[in-house]
């Protein structure tokens, strides 16, 4: 394969570094993903993932085993390259805001141990303004000879993270000048994929407005179904009958215990951070949420009061992962669900096809105290007063239903993602309880 020139990743153990370092040595580039995790970089050079996503150990294995993709802890390391995508993380901090310490601390790094400039290109969610606010810092700093912002946001989705790289709804690029960022989308831009080369704010917010849309669009769904509980109606249906309109599409309308994980939920409240910050109200936003938050309140109340009380009742609660086909329990739903539970005073079991333990889904020993780990969702479900669905994943969809039903001490299901037919549960003596239907 050809050989192109280098490229550099910080933050490249974590699901946006890894996968660009190993997508875009694929490509023919040599990646070098830096990252301060070194038992982390011993583990993927032993061929441990650090997390799961279709597609990509095999790329990693590949990648590395041609030499085009090599992990260090040396920053000094990053000084062949002359673009460095800086993917490290910007979590919540309590009040919501983004913290981009990460983001600020690895490019003065980069910067420090360079002798000529590179192009850092932004690739964690970051506020409107940051890269603004990062050039002023360099600048202070007697850096900017060192390194030149770029904005370039990740609309990846984890668990097809891979195929988003290679097939991207669209490319965003937000520089000073239109030759820097078209160096950049110049290093991948398949055919056919639109390309938006635009200012530092416009490319950072084009991010939160697209994910804070998609969560309100997942908000209003499950508001509409609130009203399909009342009137008799079946929110798929409904759903399904709003999304054939082209100008509504179907994507992002299942009904259910609303959004979750890493990134919907953080940025949202980053957005509504911004708002507050610029003294602007963002009514349509905080609904959004709230609306969200309160699924999580509804679904365990509807189990309280089929169950007339959670004290001293055993729940079974299939789905840990805040989507399917992933490993990751970061920030999901059923975290705080089970909190619930477990605060109303019911015991409780899970089951989730990947995360098998409190480890594999890197969780502290005591953040689900008392918790059961089952190894099939029939164990999970023995002697339970309930079955709670959680996450949609497909091996749930196919579980034998009578068999369920049996191993249950109470017939009662309560499906926070509508994964099944009501009328058939109803015909196996299965009290079945979805949201919106
Ligand atoms: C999201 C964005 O889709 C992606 O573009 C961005 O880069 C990162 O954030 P991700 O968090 O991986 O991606 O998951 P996504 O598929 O968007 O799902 C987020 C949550 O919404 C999940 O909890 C999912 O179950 C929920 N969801 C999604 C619904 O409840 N209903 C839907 O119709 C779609």
């Amino acid at each position: 394969m050809e050989k192109k020139t280098a490229v550099g990743i910080v933050g490249g153990l974590g699901h946006i570094g890894l996968i660009q370092a190993a997508c875009l040595a694929k490509l023919g580039y040599k990646s070098i993903a830096y990252d301060i995790n070194s038992a982390k970089i011993k583990d993927i050079q032993r061929g441990k993932m650090p997390f799961y996503e279709p597609g990509l150990e095999e790329l990693v294995h590949e990648t590395m085993d041609n030499g085009l993709l090599v992990f260090t802890t040396r920053v000094t390391d990053l000084q062949e390259a002359e673009m460095i995508f800086i993917c490290t993380g910007t979590p919540a901090l309590p009040s919501g805001e983004a913290d981009t310490s990460q983001v600020y601390s690895a490019i003065e790094e980069v910067a420090r141990h360079r002798s000529n400039q590179a192009l850092v290109i932004i690739k964690s969610t970051v506020p409107a303004g940051t890269c603004r606010k990062i050039a002023a810092f360099l600048q202070e700093r007697d850096l900017a000879a060192r390194a030149a912002v770029v904005s370039c946001p990740e609309f990846l989705r984890e668990g097809s993270g891979v195929q988003d790289f290679w097939k991207p709804s669209r490319i965003v690029v937000g520089a000073p000048s239109r030759e820097t960022a078209e160096k950049v989308a110049g290093l991948y831009s398949p055919p056919g994929i639109p390309i938006l080369l635009t200012t530092w704010e416009n490319a950072e917010l084009i991010k939160h407005a697209s994910n804070a849309f998609l969560a309100s669009k997942i908000s209003f769904i499950n508001e509409i179904a609130l009203l399909c509980e009342q009137v008799g109606a079946d929110i798929r249906v409904v759903s399904r009958g709003i999304g054939l309109d082209p100008r509504i599409n179907p994507h992002f309308l299942e009904a259910g215990i609303g959004f979750s994980g890493p990134c919907l939920e953080k940025d949202l409240k980053s957005l509504l951070r911004q708002f507050q910050e610029a003294k602007k109200e963002a009514k349509l936003l905080e609904a959004a949420l709230r609306v969200n938050e309160e699924k999580r309140r509804e679904i365990v109340h509807k189990l309280q009061a089929k169950l007339g009380g959670l004290r001293g009742r055993r729940i079974a609660v299939l789905g840990m992962a805040f989507k399917p086909q992933t490993d990751d329990v970061r920030d999901s739903h059923s975290l705080p669900i089970i909190k619930q539970l477990l605060s109303a005073g019911a015991s409780v079991t899970v089951h989730d096809p990947w995360i098998k333990s409190p480890r594999e889904g890197r969780l502290a020993e005591n953040d689900l105290p008392g918790v059961e780990w089952a190894s099939s969702p029939h164990a999970a479900a023995q002697g339970k007063d309930a079955l709670l669905i959680l996450t949609a994943w497909p091996e749930y969809r196919e579980l034998d239903l009578k068999q369920i039903k049996d191993c249950l001490a109470v017939p009662l299901i309560v499906d926070g993602r509508n994964i099944y037919e009501s009328g058939q549960l109803r015909e196996l003596g299965i009290d079945y309880q979805g949201v919106g239907i």
